[in-house]
């Protein structure tokens, strides 16, 4: 094989395997697909990229003859201006627009980084919420609140955000055994958000008795988060037991 094809070998199984890491595990992986697809792009152009040269070092022999590899810098980098600072902007008025929606509970546009940002904030600010459960026969009610207007309002982007993750089933905390059961379960979940003049109040039910009492024992592990804050972020929840029929 030669350089040019072991590149493609190369950044295509970069980009299936940044891709499923990006869908699965964290969306920043994403960038490394990005700086792949920057690399080729560019490589077009100049018949240079990073890899070529580590290839040849390993002694991979060239296809395309050196002369061919000539074209000018500059237009490449005014082409890759013209693809990348658009795409830029339509991703920062994206993020606004979600952000707002998120406030007004309208269809929240929450995407991974700012979901763990929120959460981690909300981590930081327990103390300064209030929350109490009620366990529903199919399901849950609760009620979190805060005296602080920035961590409300944090409240309610976060359970936007999640909303809106459980009715596209993109998982979160999926190495923890409820969340992941959770998000499986997700088109068997009726969530309905309501505001309170200090938080939010959040109805969950399902007509399947396994869903509901993952419900349960998700409300519990929300009001964890609330007691404890940091201290439990990394604590696995176990499955509860599906043969008892009182959760
Ligand atoms: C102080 C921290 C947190 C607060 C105040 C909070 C608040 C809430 C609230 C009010 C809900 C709606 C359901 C319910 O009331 O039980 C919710 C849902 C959810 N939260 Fe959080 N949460 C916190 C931490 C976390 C953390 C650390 C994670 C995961 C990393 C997380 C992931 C989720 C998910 C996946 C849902 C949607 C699933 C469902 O409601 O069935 N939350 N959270």
């Amino acid at each position: 094989m030669n350089v040019e094809r072991y590149l493609r070998l190369i950044a295509g199984a970069i980009v299936m395997a940044t891709v499923s890491l990006g869908y699965w595990v964290s969306p920043y992986w994403l960038l490394f697909t990005g700086f792949v697809g920057l690399n080729l792009f560019q490589s077009a152009f100049t018949s240079w990229c990073p890899m070529m040269t580590f290839l040849r070092k390993l002694g991979v022999k060239d296809y395309i003859p050196k002369s061919a590899r000539t074209v000018g810098g500059t237009m490449s980098i005014a082409l890759l201006a013209l693809v990348f600072l658009p795409a830029l902007r339509a991703q920062d008025q994206t993020q606004h627009r979600g952000s707002a929606a998120n406030q007004s509970h309208g269809m929240p546009g929450g995407h991974g980084p700012q979901d763990m940002k929120t959460i981690h904030s909300l981590l930081n600010a327990h103390q300064q919420v209030t929350r109490t459960v009620t366990k529903l026969s199919n399901g849950i009610q609760t009620l979190t609140e805060s005296d602080d207007a920035q961590v409300r309002a944090m409240v309610r982007q976060h359970v936007a955000a999640m909303y809106q993750r459980l009715a596209n089933k993109r998982p979160i905390r999926g190495w923890d055994p409820l969340f992941a059961e959770l998000f499986k379960q997700a088109d068997k979940i009726k969530m309905v958000m309501v505001d309170t003049a200090k938080g939010v109040s959040v109805t969950e039910t399902s007509a399947d008795p396994w869903v509901a009492k993952l419900l349960h024992a998700h409300a519990e592990a929300v009001s964890e988060f609330v007691k404890d804050g940091n201290a439990v972020m990394h604590k696995e929840h176990p499955l509860p037991n599906r043969d008892r029929t009182n959760p």
